[in-house]
């Protein structure tokens, strides 16, 4: 069968790797891709805004399959839109993928059904919202609504650093604010948590933890994610079911009574407060880099979990996973999350030689006449699969020293909490 894959990160080459794998698969298309895909994909570069284009294409070729990667072209309804033409798309639709294109769409589900999560204002205004300030205590959470590469989420330690946020906000930095949050601070450690559905039923995939702070110690700017690691060291029996019994089931039940249905990953964005797990947010994509981290682990073939999922079958079909454990850690550009430098060549990628459980994931890469370069902030994903997490991230930064790539940087603390 013929496969597509919408987009061109690190999570998007992880699947791309994973599907490869499978004995179903004559060609796979992916829509970029990057550097690493082009080794086992075609890449084809379409303006991926124009939907008409794409499903020309996917019609010409007649793709069995498509998978969605990225939570915009899902936020502006790629998926209904194929869909109507009888492509088979794995992702959820427009409606259903508010849970991450607007917060408040997803506060309000919590506030209905009762699910815990922190509390919040919701301001249209910005006096509205700083008049809100004086009853609040710091460190405060200010959120933009707009999807915003998780770049939108100012945590406050004082009201000026509070009135800056708003002041962004309402400016337009996020794109036109119709409204912000103020939330409450939940203190405790992040969870990652992934479940897979079909509209029907659904089944948990597996967990990780990400360090989303640029800086060794989790501190510095928020980022979309340094490094990660599977399983997370929080995930328990009794956790699991209270994410399942008071976050994800009256989730899907406040979409059903919308009139819709959940078809894909949903990642479940955690705060773990003493085993006690409160939702920060809803991604309707897997996470990046947790996607790298969690995959090379699966056992099942995923083209087969793909279309149990797209025609309702996922009851039937049991998910098996390696018992060892894996760790990423992405190489950036220096600067990132600020402005950095495009187009810096990666040298030494050559030197690099992978062993049985490592995998080398390209982010943003692009190729160009036998030479691979940086294009993006996020850039490469080593990954690296072992009994324990301490001999599997001393192999990545081996890996990592062979590199030696003056235009990057990377964290050597990924997993510390559980390493070191
Ligand atoms: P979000 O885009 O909503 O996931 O927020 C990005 C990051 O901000 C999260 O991964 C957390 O690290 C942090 N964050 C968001 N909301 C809260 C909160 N209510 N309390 C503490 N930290 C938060
Ligand atoms: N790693 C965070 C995200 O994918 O949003």
């Amino acid at each position: 069968m013929k496969v597509g894959i919408i987009g061109s990160g690190g999570r998007e080459h992880a699947i791309c790797q994973t599907v490869k794998k499978s004995n179903k698969i004559d060609k796979i298309f992916c829509f970029p891709g990057n550097a690493g895909t082009k080794d086992i994909a075609e890449n084809i570069n379409i303006d991926l805004d124009n939907f008409e284009i794409l499903k020309n294409f996917i019609l010409e070729k007649k793709i069995d399959l498509i998978i969605v990667g990225p939570e915009k072209p899902l936020v502006e309804g790629l998926v209904d839109y194929l869909e109507k033409f009888k492509i088979k798309v794995f992702g959820p639709n427009k409606i259903a993928s508010q849970l991450e294109g607007s917060k408040i769409f997803t506060k309000q589900i919590c506030e209905k059904y009762k699910i815990p999560t922190a509390s919040f204002g919701i301001f249209e205004n910005k006096k509205d919202s700083k008049k809100f300030l004086q009853s609040t205590n710091y460190p405060t959470v200010i959120k933009a609504d707009n999807l915003a590469s998780g770049k939108g989420v100012y945590i406050c330690n004082n009201e000026n650093e509070a009135i800056i946020a708003i002041e962004e906000i309402f400016n337009g930095k996020f794109g036109e604010a119709k409204n912000l949050l103020i939330e409450e601070f939940l203190k405790g450690e992040e969870m990652s948590f992934f479940t897979i559905h079909d509209g029907k039923s659904f089944k948990t995939f597996d967990t990780a933890q990400d360090h989303k702070r640029v800086l060794e110690g989790d501190k510095g700017k928020n980022t979309g994610g340094m490094g990660a690691y599977s399983p997370s060291r929080l995930i328990n029996k009794d956790l699991r079911n209270k994410i399942i019994e008071k976050i994800i089931k009256p989730t899907l039940k406040g979409l059903d009574e919308l009139g819709t249905k959940y078809k894909g990953f949903l990642y479940t964005g955690l705060m773990i407060v003493k085993n006690e797990p409160y939702l920060i947010e809803y991604n309707v994509r897997m996470g990046d880099p947790e996607c790298q981290t969690i995959l090379p682990k699966l056992k099942t073939d995923i083209t087969d979990i793909f279309l149990a999922s797209c025609e309702e079958r996922l009851e039937k079909i049991d998910i098996e996973w390696t018992n060892k454990k894996s760790i990423c850690i992405v190489v950036c550009s220096k600067g990132y999350p600020g402005t950095f430098k495009k187009n810096a060549q990666i040298e030494n990628l050559g030197k690099i030689t992978l062993g049985k459980d490592e995998y080398l994931f390209h982010a943003g890469t692009l190729y160009k006449e036998n030479k691979v370069y940086a294009v993006g902030g996020r850039v490469l994903n080593f990954v690296s699969l072992s009994e324990d997490l301490k001999s599997a991230r001393y192999e990545i930064i081996n890996n990592l020293n062979k590199l030696k790539w003056d235009g990057g940087f990377y964290r050597k603390d990924i997993g510390y909490k559980v390493i070191d």
